[in-house]
């Protein structure tokens, strides 16, 4: 964990192990200033500072996400059972401008009186000495997805099952759980879900895109509220009015999505260090987004007031960037307004102490005691 600072600061960091995110953040300080690029693992690569971050993020061309997985075949029939973050162009230009009407704006918002009713339900059935993780955060974003989906929320209880069970983005096909999930899938993608869109996708492409919304967007909502609501508690910020810049403050703070893998395409230097083509390289986005070099001195203050808040990377950045911003912008917004409205009291259980939920590459709190007032 982190505090091993001192003896820990000019080793690797190695994202594949789980004791760095509890809190990752000053041993990623530590490697900022020390250490900006990291061999964890042969052929891994670890950057860590923003412009690093960012320059991997913005060029496919050498920064390859379907090269991660080498166990898949290239061909456009393998493509098919990859998530859209997972291909490159074109592959991913053609599938990306396809989906894309689903998550507008315009369409995002007016998601925002269903997104209301549904936060007021869950906050009216929370009880006093409550985990809001388990009675908020959690169903809230599959509810919300169900009704983007455009189906009613009977099976919404299953896509955590789901998600917990295709932990990864491949080789899921086999797991048993998988038929009930592809049941559900070819039903919805049938409907009226996403605004339509998915009717122009190949059926396997609809169902690959909506078990990533389940394995991807569901659980990094859920983590996103969480650190949310335990940051605007913290920060003494439980009130209404700024919520817009706290969300993007906490974003930034406390991204739940920690880093993003690459694979090089050719021989190339990354932070000045010379990588293999086939080598991976792993953009420590959490790091990034609390670089003083970008952000000033203070990168690790929360400070809603900062100028230029929305350009942290918690969506990523360049042709992946988070197609699900605005809906999760929405989201986060109307739950806070919907919780701090009905609990303007609200606090944390006294003996709380965070614990991370999420995979090795995500992290929220895996509860939130709070006493209702
Ligand atoms: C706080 C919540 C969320 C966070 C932090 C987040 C973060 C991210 C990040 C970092 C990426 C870039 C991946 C890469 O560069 O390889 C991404 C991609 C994506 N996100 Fe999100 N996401 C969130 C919620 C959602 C939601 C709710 C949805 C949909 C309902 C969604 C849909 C997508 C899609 C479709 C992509 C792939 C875009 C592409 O590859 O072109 N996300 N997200």
């Amino acid at each position: 964990m982190s505090g091993s600072v001192a003896s820990g600061a000019t080793t690797a960091f190695n994202p594949l192990d789980l004791r760095h995110t509890d809190d990752p953040y000053p041993r990623l300080a530590a490697l900022r200033r020390e250490r900006p690029v990291s061999t964890p693992l042969p052929g891994w690569h670890v950057v860590v500072r923003d412009a690093d971050v960012r320059a991997v993020l913005a060029d496919p061309a050498v920064w390859s996400s379907r090269r991660n997985n080498t166990s898949v075949p290239e061909t456009p029939e393998a493509d098919r059972e990859l998530a859209l973050s997972q291909l490159d162009p074109p592959a991913h230009t053609r599938l990306r401008r396809l989906l894309s009407p689903a998550f507008a704006r315009t369409f995002v918002a007016e998601l925002e009186p269903v997104v209301r009713e549904r936060a007021e339900a869950l906050a009216d059935r929370l009880e006093q000495g409550t985990d809001l993780v388990a009675g908020f955060a959690a169903p809230l974003p599959r509810a919300v997805l169900a009704a983007f989906c455009g189906v009613d929320d009977a099976d919404a209880a299953d896509y955590d099952r789901w998600a917990g069970a295709f932990t990864d983005l491949l080789g899921h096909r086999a797991h048993p759980e998988w038929p009930a999930f592809e049941r559900w899938a070819r039903r919805t993608a049938v409907g009226p879900a996403l605004n339509g869109v998915l009717a122009d996708l190949d059926r396997t492409e609809a169902v690959t895109f909506l078990h990533f919304l389940i394995v991807a967007g569901v659980p990094n909502l859920r983590h996103a509220l969480g650190n949310l609501v335990l940051r605007l508690l913290r920060e003494e910020h439980w009130r209404a009015d700024g919520l817009p810049e706290a969300i993007e403050e906490s974003l930034r703070l406390d991204p739940p999505a920690l880093w993003q893998m690459r694979t090089a395409t050719r021989d190339t230097t990354v932070a000045g260090a010379p990588v293999r083509a086939g080598e991976r390289v792993v953009a420590v986005v959490a790091s990034a987004n609390r670089d003083p070099a970008r952000w000033g001195e203070d990168a690790d203050v929360f400070r809603p007031d900062r100028p230029g808040l929305r350009a942290h990377l918690a969506f990523g950045k360049g042709p992946h960037a988070c197609l699900g911003a605005s809906l999760t912008r929405l989201q986060l917004r109307v739950a806070t307004e919907v919780l701090i409205g009905r609990y303007p009291g609200l606090r944390l259980a006294p003996d709380f102490r965070f614990r991370r939920a999420g995979d090795f590459m995500s992290r929220g709190p895996a509860a939130l005691p709070v006493h209702l007032e």
